[in-house]
């Protein structure tokens, strides 16, 4: 099968088919991505919160990124991979991105790199893109300005706010970002600029206007229980299944019920015989 690429995004605007997107951080969960169909897979820096167990995605590196990105890349073979840039990655220079975002998808083979921020970062995206990598843009809530932001809250409700994230979103559109992820902004403000993009726009608790969706993997299905956004949707809860499963397993093996004959190998008795004389 063909991958996902630029160009199926672009005509899947045209064509007004919704872009499905998740997360994926190892070969494991990316096949789950890959099986169900999903058109593109976010390698997102979320992986420093549900898999790394930090507070917030700061301390990611970018070894980290490539470690995993590699990993998704090998369970995937039709969606997109797009590997996010983490924290101190592309803010110091615009070299420095796009030294890092060569790094990124030349170490680990996939084509696309997101990088949070709009007009800031307009002139980057736009060397990042000169250099032949395709950039997805990320725009609202930014977690890697949680700082800043003074916490994981809802972005451009006013009306100074929301005409700077119109502003960012043309800026990085016009800067060759091939797709703009909207994060946490109210849902008229995202169909508002999703309608002024020819480029794809794919929210996460932006609304149904959107181009596309993404969400996170352990978000969908519901394999954490540390936070939970009002924009997440749970489409399993498999925590609870998983810790049951794994109790049994040690319960099983505590008593001796585990390993029966069916899951044993077994040989001639006389050689054993033989040995313990
Ligand atoms: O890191 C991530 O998972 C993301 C998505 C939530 C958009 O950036
Ligand atoms: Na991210």
């Amino acid at each position: 099968t063909k991958r996902v690429t630029t160009l199926t995004l672009a005509e899947m605007k045209k064509n007004n088919e919704k872009i499905t997107m998740a997360t994926a951080y190892d070969y494991a969960s990316a096949k789950v991505v890959e099986e169900a169909g999903i058109d593109m897979i976010l390698v997102g820096d979320s992986l420093g919160m549900v898999v790394l167990g930090y507070e917030n995605t700061l301390s990611v590196t970018l070894d980290d990124m490539i470690h995993h990105g590699k990993a998704v890349v090998r369970g995937s073979n039709r969606a997109m991979v797009v590997i996010d840039m983490p924290f101190m990655t592309y803010q110091v220079s615009k070299e420095v991105a796009v030294r890092n975002a060569g790094r990124a998808i030349q170490e680990t083979g996939a084509p696309a790199v997101k990088l949070e921020g709009g007009e800031d970062m307009a002139k980057t995206v736009k060397k990042i893109v000169k250099a032949g990598i395709p950039v997805v843009g990320h725009i609202g809530l930014t977690p890697q300005s949680v700082g800043q932001m003074g916490g994981f809250v809802v972005q451009g409700k006013n009306e100074k706010m929301a005409e700077q994230l119109v502003k960012d979103a043309l800026k990085l559109e016009d800067a060759g970002a091939c797709s703009i992820v909207l994060e946490a902004i109210p849902r008229q403000l995202a169909q508002l600029i999703t309608e002024k993009l020819t480029i794809p726009t794919i929210g996460i608790g932006a609304g149904v206007h959107c181009d596309g969706q993404v969400l996170v993997y352990h978000d969908i299905l519901g394999l954490q229980t540390d936070m939970r956004p009002k924009f997440v949707k749970q489409y399993g809860t498999f925590f609870n299944p998983m810790v049951n499963a794994m109790e049994i397993y040690g319960k099983e093996v505590k008593s001796g019920a585990f390993p029966s004959q069916e899951h044993t190998f077994t040989m001639d008795e006389a050689i054993i015989e033989k040995l313990r004389e």
